[in-house]
């Protein structure tokens, strides 16, 4: 277990930190199935420039991340790596066995390009009651990506969930007055998880233009950022990519503090 201590207690900096997703260079490294792009080199470079934390998604397909990259990540990572994971049974066993720091279970389905919402976590009670123990015996910290929404927040709380990582992407794809709303909706959601103890991340569809309103938001101690930070670092290189990130993110440091 190679979990740094900030992971453990509520986020005393003024920005959330940054844990940047990888699956997207291996998706680049999939493409012709071979070997470079390396995830696992790249979530180094990544480490370096500052990232807090690396985060990666098996998926059934493995359309990505492959099982080796996992295994391989867990050996080379030193702050702290997150699996995403499915509630697929195979894909449960293999995160049992990873030694992740950190879990997050998301909903999955094989037609999507990318996770499209929440968790139901009020119809998947039953399934996520036995799971979470498990996860939580392996000394990882657990999370449920949900939607800003107050019944999936209370039936998280419910199931014993130490924290929930509110998905962004319905505010990352609006516009206008429907971006605004979605932002209050996040906010209002940070608050009522934080009144239920739960601690509070986000993720999904955040971008250098749109972070800085969502990393202001008082509660959240930590982002998921992934698509974004891999397509920049094409143009730019993982040190600048992730770098520019977090000085996205640090423009909201006044409003937080
Ligand atoms: N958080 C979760 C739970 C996700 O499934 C993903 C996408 O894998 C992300 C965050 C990162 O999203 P993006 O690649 O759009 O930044």
């Amino acid at each position: 277990m190679k979990a740094s201590s900030a992971a453990h207690h509520p986020n005393p900096a003024p920005f959330p930190r940054l844990h940047v997703n990888v699956d997207h260079v291996a998706t680049l490294r999939q493409a012709r199935r071979a070997e470079q792009p390396d995830p696992v080199e790249w979530a180094l470079a990544a480490e370096a420039a500052g990232a807090d934390g690396i985060t990666v998604h098996l998926r059934k397909d493995r359309r990505h991340i492959q099982d080796h990259d996992v295994l391989r990540m867990r050996a080379a990572v030193t702050t702290l790596l997150n699996l995403e994971l499915s509630l697929d049974p195979e894909i449960v066993a293999f995160a049992l066995g990873s030694g992740a720091d950190a879990f997050c279970v998301v909903p999955e389905n094989r037609q999507e390009v990318t996770t499209e919402g929440g968790l139901d976590v009020v119809a998947e009670r039953a399934r996520l009651s036995s799971l979470i123990p498990r996860l939580a015996e392996t000394g990882g910290l657990v999370s449920l990506f949900v939607d800003p929404d107050f019944a999936q927040l209370e039936a998280t709380a419910e199931l014993g969930a130490p924290f929930v990582e509110l998905h962004t992407g319905t505010y990352a794809n609006a516009a206008g007055d429907v971006k605004a709303r979605e932002l209050e909706r996040l906010v209002q959601a940070a608050a009522r998880g934080r009144a239920l103890g739960l601690r509070i991340n986000a993720g999904h569809g955040l971008d250098y233009q749109n972070v800085a309103p969502v990393a202001a938001i008082p509660e959240l101690e930590e982002l998921n950022i992934g698509h974004s930070i891999v397509a920049r670092a094409v143009l730019v290189g993982a040190r600048a990519a992730v770098q520019e990130m977090r000085a996205a993110m640090a423009l909201a440091a006044p409003e937080r503090s």
